[in-house]
Order: structure tokens, then C-alpha cells, then sequence
């Protein structure tokens, strides 16, 4: 298994390109599924993520080309020789079940593997679930299987409230309700750029999604959806990841091309609460840190909220703060693996129910540490990019579902990183 080597102590310098968003890209490729002929999807992230659906992808009958180097990929959605998710597949990813919504809205059938918990929490897909239901679907489990079926071989527009707002939960009835019978209205959606990005493509593929970005969306379902052509927005975690990580190193000054400011604004805020200078500058956005942090509090909310997918990073800023600070996470309940992790390089946090209690320490040492998701390695790679001496953050097939050559981005702003591969597990 690979490991990623940093020697902390350098700041960063220079520039840093944003890859394409993994969570606008995983729907939109799940979306391919809704129309016949060929997709062609642009600004596409090189990741473990969009590898597990393009396999996917392939099992249900598509042809799909992955061009890593030009960040392409092509689908079509031609001849679907299946409707089957398989639990392989969802094991590795989550966000499989985003095939859902899109195979029984097209083909009035769908059997997909319950994802079941995962590292960061139970993460339950009942509101997927009911909102077909809304729409007509009967829905069985068998066998750890969700089967989905339309039994009028379509699905109808309903009204339908969603217990909280769920992103893929969101998505998953967008795409189903794009090609149901006549008007769902759908209440309390989640808002985050990735479900505005969907109804963008769903639009172009001739939906009519309206409202998405707000709480409240309305689809008008039509006979026949278009492949089309798209390029994806950059990622908001990834951009914030590497602030965090420029903000955690004295002396940095990095600017990131490729970012929307506007998606990342509660997290812009915080890291200027704490002393972080961030400016847009023309079409970058320029991250300055050369004083002291100020202890900072943050509550993870749904979009517009400080996101959960950013507690890991700021956590891990909070350590170098100049006193006491309180991150509180309300969406996921099991979002601290870092914690401990950090504790073994010397921070003082203490997890009280929901919050983590962070005491800013002059100093953090390198060791060799893991996580057992995406963000909270992320949040390590950030520690060692400060600690004293070498930090090993092992078992970095987390971090490469969700960071395209972090080790080579961080590298090229003057980072001592290197990826080791074949380390210890
Ligand atoms: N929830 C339910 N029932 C449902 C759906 C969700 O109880 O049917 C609960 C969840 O357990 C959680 C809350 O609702 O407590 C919100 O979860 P949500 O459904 O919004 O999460 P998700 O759609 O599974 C997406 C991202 C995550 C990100 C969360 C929250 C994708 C592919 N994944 O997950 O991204 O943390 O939204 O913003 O879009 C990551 O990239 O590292 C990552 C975990």
C-alpha cells in the first residue's frame, strides 16, 4: 500500500490548478445513464472515484473511455445489458447508489446493493428510498439488495419532502424525476454546488429542473433526454484543502487557479476570522498566512454551511491556533478519526459528543499516522506539512478517491512530499 512522506517545516509557495469536482463528477456520470447515445464529460478528475464508476458504468452495459491525460471521458448509454449494482462495487463507493434513480426512471427497474455503514458514519439511503416510493416505485430488499421497480414501466411526478437535506438523496430523485410523468415538486433539497451542476446538465440533456440551489426544486419530467457535452466546475474541497494547508504553514503564499469563491464562502470566512489572507486576484484566488491563528469555532451545516468534507482540514489549522477552539459536527457522527491520529503527533483535542475541543499546541511531531477516509488523510498530509520532522501518512488509497497527485501538487508549491509506494499498511 502507498504511503505519502513530509517533512514539515517549508512553506508554500507558488501555484497550485484545482481539479474537476468528484462529487459534481460521480452524479453526472450516473446521469449518462438517462439518455442513449454518446456523453462526452470534460475537466474530469483522475481519480479512484470515477475509475470505480466508470467500471460501474461498464457492468451495466455502457461504453465508457477514460482518458486520464486530457481529463475526458466518454460514455454511451446505448444498450444497458443490466440494472444491477453489485455490493463489489457499492462496497467501494458510496455514491454508486447514484444509479439508482436514473435506471428506474429509464428502464422501470433497479437492483442495487445496500452501501451499508462506512468509516465516517451509518449514512442510511431511507429518503432515496421514499422518494421513489413518492414517484411510484415499489421498492423490495432482498438479499442486502434494494429492487426498485415502476410498475407501470414509468415513474410519475409527486410532491415530496425530504427529511433532511441529502445531496446524493437529492440527486438520485432529480434524475429520476427528470424522466417520471408529469411535475415533482421537491422540498427541503440540499443546495450545495454539485446538485446545481446536475440540474445544469440536466437541463442541457432537455430537462426542465428548476430551482436547484435553493430549498425547493421543481422537475418537469419529459418522454426523452439528450447526451451532451460538459465541463465540470472545479472542486470546492479540493480548493479548500489546499488553503487550509497554505494557511497551516507560516510564511505561505499560494494562488489557486481554477477556484469559484462564491462556493467556498463559509470556509472563507472562518480562515479570515483566524488570520488567513484570502483575496481574489483576476481569476486566482490568493492565500497569504504570515502571523499567528486566531482560535476560530465552526459548526459543519449543509451548503451554505461550513462543510462537513472541511471540519478534517480546519481541525487540523485549529492546532496551531493561539488558544481554545470548538468544531462541532452535525452531519456525520463518526467524523473525528483524525483526532486521534493527531493526538499521536502531540495536538491537544478532546472529543466531547459532537465536538471536538481543540487546544492550540507551539508544536506538532511527525509519526506515522492513518485515516480511514478521504478528508481526515487529507487533514494529516496537512499536519505533516508543519510538524517537526517526518510524518508517514499511510494507506493513502483514501486520499487518491478524492485528490488527484496531491503528493506532486503540494510538491510543485515547494512541499518536501514524496509518495512511497508498496509502504507498510
Ligand atoms: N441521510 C439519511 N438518510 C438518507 C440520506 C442521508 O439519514 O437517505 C443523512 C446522512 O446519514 C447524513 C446526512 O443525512 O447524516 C447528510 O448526508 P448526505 O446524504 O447529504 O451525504 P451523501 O450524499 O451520502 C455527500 C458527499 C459527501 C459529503 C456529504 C455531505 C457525494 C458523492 N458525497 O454524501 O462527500 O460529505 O454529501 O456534504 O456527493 C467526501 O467527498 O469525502 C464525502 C464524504
Amino acid at each position: 500500500m502507498d504511503a505519502i512522506r513530509v517533512r514539515g517545516g517549508r512553506p508554500l509557495k507558488g501555484e497550485v490548478k484545482i481539479s474537476g469536482a468528484k462529487n459534481a463528477a460521480l452524479p453526472i456520470l450516473c446521469a449518462t445513464l438517462l439518455a442513449d447515445g454518446p456523453t462526452l464529460l470534460k475537466n474530469v478528475p483522475a481519480l479512484r472515484d470515477i475509475d470505480t464508476t466508470a467500471a460501474l458504468l461498464r457492468f451495466l452495459g455502457c461504453d465508457v473511455v477514460v482518458d486520464k491525460e486530457r481529463h475526458e471521458v466518454r460514455v454511451a448509454a446505448t444498450r444497458l445489458g443490466r440494472v444491477e449494482a453489485p455490493y463489489e462495487l457499492v462496497k467501494q463507493m458510496r455514491a454508486s447508489v447514484l444509479v439508482l434513480g436514473p435506471l428506474v426512471a429509464r428502464h422501470g427497474r433497479a437492483k442495487v446493493s445496500l452501501p451499508g455503514g462506512c468509516a465516517i458514519g451509518a449514512r442510511p439511503i431511507d429518503q432515496h428510498l421514499k422518494g421513489l416510493e413518492a414517484m411510484g416505485a415499489q421498492i423490495k430488499l432482498e438479499r442486502g439488495y434494494v429492487v426498485a421497480e415502476a410498475p407501470t414501466g414509468r415513474l410519475k411526478g409527486a410532491d415530496f419532502v425530504f427529511d433532511m437535506p441529502t445531496v446524493t438523496g437529492t440527486e438520485n430523485i432529480m434524475m429520476a424525476a427528470a424522466l417520471a410523468k408529469g411535475r415533482t415538486t421537491l422540498w427541503n433539497c440540499a443546495r450545495e454546488p454539485e446538485v446545481e451542476e446536475l440540474a445544469r446538465i440536466l437541463n442541457k440533456m432537455g430537462a426542465r429542473v428548476d430551482g436547484a440551489g435553493t430549498d425547493v426544486m421543481h422537475i418537469d419530467g419529459v418522454e426523452q433526454l439528450a447526451p451532451f457535452e460538459h465541463s465540470i466546475i472545479p472542486d470546492r474541497i479540493e480548493a479548500g484543502t489546499y488553503m487550509c494547508a497554505a494557511a497551516a504553514v507560516e510564511g505561505s503564499d499560494v494562488r489557486l487557479s481554477g477556484v469559484i469563491l462564491e462556493d467556498l464562502e463559509a470556509l472563507v470566512m472562518k480562515l479570515r476570522q483566524a488570520g488567513v489572507t484570502v483575496d481574489r486576484e483576476g481569476e486566482h484566488v490568493r492565500v497569504r498566512r504570515d502571523g499567528p491563528i486566531k482560535p476560530v469555532n465552526v459548526t459543519t451545516a449543509p451548503h451554505p454551511g461550513f462543510p462537513t468534507d472541511m471540519q478534517a482540514q480546519f481541525l487540523v489549522l485549529m492546532t496551531r491556533a493561539k488558544g481554545e477552539s470548538v468544531m462541532t459536527e452535525t452531519i456525520f457522527e463518526n467524523r473525528f478519526m483524525h483526532v486521534p491520529e493527531l493526538t499521536r503527533m502531540g495536538a491537544h483535542v478532546e472529543i466531547r459528543g459532537r465536538s471536538a475541543i481543540v487546544q492550540g499546541v507551539d508544536r506538532l511531531d511527525g509519526a506515522s499516522v492513518m485515516a480511514t477516509d478521504l478528508r481526515a488523510s487529507a487533514s494529516l498530509v496537512i499536519a505533516g506539512l508543519f510538524a517537526e520532522g517526518e510524518t508517514e501518512v499511510r494507506r493513502v488509497y483514501h486520499l487518491d478517491r478524492g485528490y488527484e497527485h496531491m503528493e506532486d501538487k503540494l510538491r510543485a508549491m515547494g512541499a518536501d512530499c514524496e509518495r512511497v509506494k508498496g509502504a507498510e499498511g
